[in-house]
């Protein structure tokens, strides 16, 4: 068992106290780092990256051997489990992710496995090994999933889509129908994620990127109440530490009271929200954790210095608090903004420690 030399993050969402607030940022190994471009052209494409551990890892480490940051985040996607579905995921250039093969009807769902993930998905797996080896305790290793509904969004619509015609019609015509899918996305993601916890991580993201398209009731009937399901199915404890969930629906700031119910240990915030009142809201629940604009990176060094303080002000003194940004980070921005964005967290928030 090795121990860890940092280890913020787990503390930070278990609610411990903390020297300095920890932070990472989502999508954080990606297209605005040069070195990831590069790697990314010599393997071809973007799931060539994450079906080669090797090339993963490296990928993985990145960000890491740049910055200060508190958590390295495996390199993958949340569209794995619809290709190990069967799916056969494509990404087209400049469009988002396609999918060969789209889920219409009962039937589709029907024959649709359950993800058996050392069996479907062991490059996941290896990775995460590989990257707790060269990590060597230096920071955690947070493993993902998609939720649910967003895997769903996915595998219904055939890719990325803006008005999600297909999924609402089938959720308010067939909901009966929708239900098996998420069921058997829900035993899917439980398997997935504890079989990342059993190779190595240490804590676990699941990204519920378009639970904030739904209506209230929707929402909770559809998207939060698997996840609630998922964080019943996990593994809790491993090499002796809690393993803590953070639940992110981005849109999900009216919701909050609820998702802190769910089991999970923190919330994901986008930056719709005042963190100061989600705080407020959920008391001494859960952890959370964001919530920048990633667009303030495109701002000067003292305008995102001034948005990190104002953040960390808001939240306030005391535990629980991990930084990011409200949603990934876009590849247009400098590798020096987010050093600088690094820094700023670890200084600027010792006195509110
Ligand atoms: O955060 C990290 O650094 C870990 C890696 C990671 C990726 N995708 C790498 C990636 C994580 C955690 C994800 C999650 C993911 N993937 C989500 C949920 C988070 C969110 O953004 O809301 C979603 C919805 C996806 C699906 C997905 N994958 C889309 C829509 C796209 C294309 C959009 C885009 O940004 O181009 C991807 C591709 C993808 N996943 C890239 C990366 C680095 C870009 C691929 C490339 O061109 O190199």
């Amino acid at each position: 068992m090795s121990s860890l030399k940092n280890d913020r993050l787990l503390r930070a969402l278990l609610r411990q106290p903390v020297d300095v607030t920890p932070v990472w940022v989502m999508r954080q190994a990606g297209r605005y780092l040069p070195e990831y471009r590069a790697r990314r052209q010599r393997a071809g494409d973007f799931m060539s990256l994450c079906k080669n551990p090797d090339a993963a890892c490296a990928v993985t480490l990145q960000p890491l051997e740049r910055f200060n940051l508190d958590a390295a985040i495996l390199f993958s996607d949340i569209l794995t489990i619809p290709d190990a579905m069967g799916l056969g995921l494509y990404f087209e250039e400049g469009e988002g992710p396609r999918f060969q093969k789209t889920v219409a009807s009962i039937k589709d769902i029907e024959n649709l496995p359950i993800v058996n993930t050392a069996v479907d998905l062991p490059y996941v797996l290896d990775a995460i090994r590989l990257i707790r080896r060269e990590l060597n305790g230096a920071v955690p290793l947070i493993g993902f999933s998609g939720s649910p509904w967003t895997l769903a969004t996915y595998m219904i619509e055939g890719g990325s889509s803006k008005d999600f015609a297909r999924i609402k019609t089938m959720l308010y015509s067939q909901p009966d129908v929708l239900d098996i899918l998420l069921e058997k996305l829900t035993a899917s993601v439980t398997d997935y994620l504890n079989a990342q916890i059993a190779a190595g991580a240490q804590a676990v993201q699941i990204f519920d990127t378009w639970g904030g398209v739904l209506s209230n009731a929707a929402y909770h009937q559809f998207s939060l109440k698997y996840m609630a399901q998922v964080v019943d199915g996990l593994i809790t404890e491993s090499e002796g530490r809690e393993v803590p969930v953070i639940l992110f629906t981005k849109g999900g700031g009216g919701w909050l009271e609820s998702i802190a119910g769910s089991g999970c240990h923190g919330i994901g915030l986008d930056w719709s929200q005042d963190i100061g009142e989600a705080r407020e809201r959920v008391g001494d629940q859960v952890a959370l954790q964001g919530n920048m604009d990633p667009a303030i990176l495109r701002a000067p060094m003292s305008t995102i210095e001034a948005e990190v303080d104002t953040i960390l002000s808001r939240y306030g003194q005391g535990v629980g608090h991990v930084f990011n940004l409200g949603h990934g980070i876009t590849p247009d921005i400098e590798v020096a903004q987010v050093a600088g964005l690094v820094d700023a967290v670890h200084e600027l928030s010792a006195k509110f420690h």
